[in-house]
C-alpha cells in the first residue's frame, strides 16, 4: 500500500477548570509524563510525522511541554474556545499542506492507543472520508451519539442536541477523529454553529461529508482507550487503567511483581531479565532495573540505573543520577542521589550518598553521611574501591578517601585520605571506674525519700 502522509492534531485549548488547578490540565501526570506527553507521544507512534498542538493563549507552559516532547510541532493559538471544529480550524496552515491523513485528537485523552489510531487511519485509506473513534460507556450521558443505519455512520448528534430516541443508542463518540486530507477543509468549512451551545462542533463533519456524498464510518474501541480527564478523580482513574497497562506488560517481559496492584511504574521504566519487585515500590521516571536485581518493599526508585543482581530495599530511596552496579546492595533507609555506586559495594542501612562515587566493593557503614552541600554550592565525594567507611561518619565533600583506606567510626572527616590508610576523628574515650554505681547510690535515697513525701 502507498504510503500516507499523516497530520496529528492534539487540541488543548480547554481551560481545565474542573480540576480545581493553577496547573493547565494536560501538564497534569499519569505514569510520571504529562497528559500531552502522552497523546503527542502515541501520535508520533501511529505515524503523525506532521504535529499540531491547538493551544489557549495563555497556554506557554504547553507549548514548552509541546515543544519538548515533539521538537517538530507546530503550536496554533485558539484566541476564543468555539468549540471543537473551530479549533481544528485553528491549525489551518496545517491543513492547507493536505497530509492524506488527519488525526484529530484530544490532550485530555491520554490513554488512547497506537493500535485504534491505525484502525482510524485504516478506514481513510479504504475509501472514507471520515472515521470516528466510538465507544460504548456504562453510561452514555453527556457523550455524542453515533448515529447509523444500513449505509454505515450517518451523523453524530451531541448529548443536548439529541432526541430521545437518538439519546438511547449506546454507541458513543469516543471524541478522536481521522478526516481524509483531501476533503477536511472542505468539510470544515461547511460547520456552523445551529446548536444548543452555540459552539462549531467537529461531530457535524460526519453528517457534512455524507450529504457531500462522501463515507464516514465509526470504529469501535474501549472505554478505556477514550478515556478523558476533566477532574481530579478521573486522573486517578486514568492512572489506574494506566498502572494496570504497565504492570501487565511487565510481567509478560518476565518480571515478577509480587503484588503488582501495589507497585507503581512509569511508561518508561526498563526492566532486564528476572527482575523481581517486591509489595509496594514506586518507580518514577527514568528508571532502568537490570537482570536478577531485587526491589525490596517500600522503595522509591526515580532517574536511576540498578546494575544486575543489585539489591535494593527494603525502604530505600534513589534519587535521580543513583547509578548503582552488578551486585550492589542498597539497603534500609539509605537514600542515593547523584552517585556512582561501582560493582559489588555495599550501603546497607541507614546513610546518605549524595554526589559522591563509591569505588568497587567498598563498604559504607550505618549512619554515614556524604555532607554534600555547604548551605551554598554541592560538592562531590569520591570513595576509593575497597574503602571501609565505620558507621555513623560525616564526610565533608569535597573530600577523597583513597582505595581500601578505613574510616574509624563515628568520624568527621574533612581532609583526604590516602590510599590504605585509617583516618580516625574522634573525642578521646574516658573511663572512670565505680561511676555509676556512684552515681545512683547518691539518686535512689533521695527518690525514696520523695516517695514518702508524697504518702499523706
Ligand atoms: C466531545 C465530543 C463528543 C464526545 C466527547 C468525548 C464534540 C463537539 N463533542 O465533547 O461527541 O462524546 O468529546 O469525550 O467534539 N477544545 C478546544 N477548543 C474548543 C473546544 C474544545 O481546544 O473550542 C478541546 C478541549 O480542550 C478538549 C477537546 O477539545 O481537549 C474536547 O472538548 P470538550 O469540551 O471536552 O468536548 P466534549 O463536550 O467532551
Ligand atoms: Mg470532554
Amino acid at each position: 500500500m502507498k504510503h500516507r502522509s499523516c497530520l496529528a492534531i492534539v487540541l488543548a485549548a480547554g481551560e481545565g477548570t474542573r480540576m480545581r488547578s493553577a496547573l493547565p490540565k494536560v501538564l497534569h501526570r499519569i505514569g510520571g509524563r504529562t497528559l500531552i506527553d502522552h497523546v503527542l507521544s502515541t501520535a508520533v507512534a501511529a505515524g503523525g510525522v506532521e504535529l499540531a498542538v491547538v493551544l489557549g493563549p495563555d497556554h506557554d507552559t504547553v507549548a514548552a511541554e509541546a515543544k519538548r516532547v515533539a521538537p517538530g510541532a507546530a503550536i496554533f493559538r485558539q484566541a476564543q474556545r468555539l468549540g471543537t471544529a473551530h479549533a481544528v480550524l485553528s491549525a489551518r496552515a496545517a491543513l492547507e499542506n493536505k497530509p492524506d491523513d488527519i488525526l484529530v485528537m484530544f490532550g485530555d485523552t491520554p490513554l488512547i492507543r497506537v493500535e485504534a489510531l491505525r484502525r482510524l487511519r485504516d478506514a481513510l485509506a479504504q475509501g472514507a472520508a471520515v472515521a470516528v473513534l466510538g465507544f460504548t460507556p456504562a453510561n452514555p450521558a453527556g457523550y455524542g451519539r453515533l448515529v447509523t443505519d444500513k449505509t454505515g455512520l450517518v451523523a453524530i448528534r451531541e448529548h443536548k442536541d439529541a432526541s430521545a430516541a437518538e439519546r438511547a443508542i449506546g454507541l458513543c463518540n469516543g471524541g478522536l477523529m481521522a478526516l481524509a486530507g483531501e476533503h477536511a477543509l472542505a468539510i470544515l468549512e461547511r460547520i456552523g454553529n445551529d446548536n444548543a451551545n452555540r459552539e462549531f462542533y467537529l461531530t457535524d463533519a460526519v453528517a457534512i461529508a455524507r450529504a457531500m456524498g462522501l463515507a464516514a464510518v465509526a470504529i469501535e474501541t474501549s472505554e478505556d482507550d477514550v478515556r478523558g480527564i476533566n477532574t481530579k478523580a478521573q486522573l486517578a482513574e486514568a492512572e489506574a487503567v494506566l498502572q494496570k497497562r504497565l504492570r501487565a506488560a511487565a510481567m509478560d517481559a518476565g518480571v515478577t511483581l509480587v503484588a503488582p496492584d501495589t507497585v507503581f511504574l512509569s511508561t518508561d521504566t526498563t526492566f532486564g531479565k528476572d527482575v523481581t519487585v517486591e509489595p509496594n515500590v514506586v518507580f518514577g521516571p527514568g528508571v532502568t532495573v537490570e537482570d536478577g536485581a531485587v526491589i525490596r518493599s517500600f522503595s522509591h526508585i526515580e532517574g536511576a540505573r540498578v546494575g544486575k543482581g543489585a539489591r535494593v530495599g527494603p525502604f530505600a530511596r534513589l534519587r535521580p543520577g543513583a547509578n548503582l552496579g552488578t551486585d550492589v546492595h542498597i539497603g534500609n533507609f539509605v537514600e542515593v542521589k547523584a552517585a556512582t555506586i561501582e560493582d559489588g559495594a555495599k550501603a546497607n542501612h541507614l546513610a546518605y550518598i549524595g554526589d559522591a562515587r563509591v569505588g568497587a566493593g567498598a563498604n559504607i557503614g550505618a549512619g554515614t553521611i556524604t555532607c554534600n552541600y555547604d548551605g551554598f554550592a554541592k560538592h562531590r565525594t569520591d570513595i576509593g574501591a575497597g574503602a571501609f567507611i565505620g558507621t555513623n561518619s560525616s564526610l565533608v565533600a569535597p573530600v577523597k578517601i583513597g582505595d581500601g583506606a578505613y574510616i574509624g567510626s563515628g568520624s568527621v572527616i574533612t581532609k583526604d585520605v590516602p590510599a590504605d590508610a585509617l583516618s580516625l576523628e574522634r573525642a578521646q574515650q574516658t573511663i572512670k571506674d565505680g561511676w555509676a554505681k556512684r552515681l545512683r547510690e547518691m539518686r535512689l535515697p533521695r527518690k525514696k525519700d520523695a516517695e514518702a513525701a508524697k504518702k499523706p
